[in-house]
């Protein structure tokens, strides 16, 4: 496609560029993961909900948690406005995260993440931060809301969201 010399049409293409770039480098179980996202849509009687917004592209992400008696997470839904990395991120974080404990949960970092995954690219790793934030804030969230205590919230503050890499791509 060529432009027409019009800087929105500029952006546009090269956008389209990096995106078939990106979609390339991505490994089949993230492709999986992303054409067919497991867990999407909203709890409606959530024991905890997080919305984080990421500090590195400004994309969205809201992950609620069902959690029982013995404090096992039985189900986590997730919506998000982000990039296919961050849909992949999120699904499986939501795989992942069903039927533990909620202290284990709490452990599950978007290294764990995208090693389940195997692998996104370097450009693509703040996706998956953001479904590691997002889970950590509805988690703070049940636990703000029925009394709970976790040494590994501990520190944790809601309104912190980081500070943004220089090697963003919004793909
Ligand atoms: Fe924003 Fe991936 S989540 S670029």
């Amino acid at each position: 496609m060529k432009s027409a010399g019009i800087p929105v049409f500029d952006r546009i293409q090269s956008r389209e560029i990096e995106r078939k770039k990106n979609m390339g480098l991505y490994n089949d179980t993230v492709m999986d993961h992303f054409m067919h996202p497991r867990n999407v849509g909203e709890i409606p009687d959530a024991d905890g909900t997080g919305i984080y917004g990421s500090p590195a592209c400004g994309d969205m992400m809201q992950v609620q948690i069902k959690v029982d008696d013995n404090d096992v997470i039985t189900d986590c839904k997730f919506k998000t406005f982000g990039c296919g990395s961050a849909i992949a991120s999120s699904s499986m974080a939501t795989t992942m995260v069903i039927g533990q404990k909620v202290e284990d949960a709490l452990k599950i970092t978007n290294k764990a993440i995208v090693d389940k995954l195997g692998g996104l690219p370097n450009i693509k790793l703040h996706c998956s931060v953001l479904a590691e934030d997002a889970l950590k804030h509805a988690i703070y969230d049940y636990a703000q809301k029925h009394g709970k205590h976790y040494k590994e919230l501990e520190g944790f503050n809601p309104d912190d969201h980081g500070t943004a890499p220089d090697d963003v791509t919004h793909l």
